[in-house]
């Protein structure tokens, strides 16, 4: 099994205040070293009034990383993101009269899950990273307590661990019709513009080089199909070939159906 990369030089951080007592409950969830001044060029699991972010600190560091469903880029596409006529809506099989249960094997920040539990299915989201999950976590909390979102958020859950041993051990009352897969993508050429913040994510989880196994394990458990989020140029993920494919500006769904 490949470990999840997770920083080195990781630490907790709270402004002095109300946050401390529980960012040393964070900070010894996590097993990390909580600091009371950061340094230059640490990264900081800070936590603030407002959020927990992961942040780097220093001149010309990206800037930090954190889950939010309610503003900036996933409240945009709440608004005007396109509904069931979006690309993921037709890869996962949406249609009149049916509405897949998902197990989203690679949550992340949560973004793909988030938008499939807004278009009305119930997202159960695993994420191996036990820093990544607390971003996602406390973003959860946060949605939860939104009037606009709250319903949405209810439909989506979590679990922190390997997504395969999960898939493997999954009782068969819990087969969802759809097992979604967005693995970190492989490091792009210097042209690419991958978002700073990006870059300190992958930094963060790693290249996610153990997928094929990932997609044996999804495709041995969904109940209709698999569906594998990749970069648009990108190959398929080492395996049997997609049945379908469905290609966006940058991104492409490859869909394995079961029957
Ligand atoms: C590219 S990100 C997913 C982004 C996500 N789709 C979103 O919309 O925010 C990949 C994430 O999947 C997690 N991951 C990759 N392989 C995994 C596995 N086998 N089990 C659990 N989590 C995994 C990584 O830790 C990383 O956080």
């Amino acid at each position: 099994m490949v470990q999840t990369h997770e920083l080195s030089r990781l630490a907790v951080y709270a402004p002095a205040g109300t946050l401390q007592a529980q960012a040393v409950q964070l900070a010894l969830r996590l097993g990390l070293p909580m600091i009371t001044k950061p340094a230059e060029n640490t990264f900081l699991l800070r936590m603030t009034p407002q959020r927990l972010e992961l942040v780097q600190t220093g001149p010309g560091a990206p800037g930090p990383v954190y889950v939010d469903f309610v503003a900036g880029a996933m409240g945009h596409r709440r608004r005007f993101g396109g509904g069931r006529g979006q690309l993921v809506a037709k890869a996962v099989g949406i249609k009149k009269g049916f509405i897949p249960s998902v197990i989203d094997a690679t949550a992340g920040l949560g973004r793909d899950a988030f938008v499939l539990a807004q278009l009305g299915c119930r997202v159960h989201m695993l994420e191996r990273s036990p820093v990544v999950a607390e971003l996602l976590r406390d973003g959860m909390q946060r949605a939860a307590r939104d009037v606009e979102v709250a319903e949405t958020v209810a439909r989506l859950s979590l679990a922190v661990g390997e997504a395969g041993d999960y898939l493997r051990n999954l009782d068969v009352s819990q087969v969802p019709d759809v097992v979604y897969v967005d693995p970190m993508h492989p490091a792009r050429g210097k042209a690419a513009a991958v978002k700073k913040e990006m870059r300190l994510f992958r930094q963060l989880v790693g290249a996610d080089e153990d997928a094929a196994e990932l997609l044996q394990a999804a495709l041995a458990v969904a109940g209709k199909r698999v569906v594998v989020k990749r970069p648009r140029k990108a190959q398929a993920i080492a395996g049997p070939a997609p049945n379908l494919v469905f290609e966006g500006k940058s991104t492409r769904f490859d869909v394995y159906l079961k029957h």
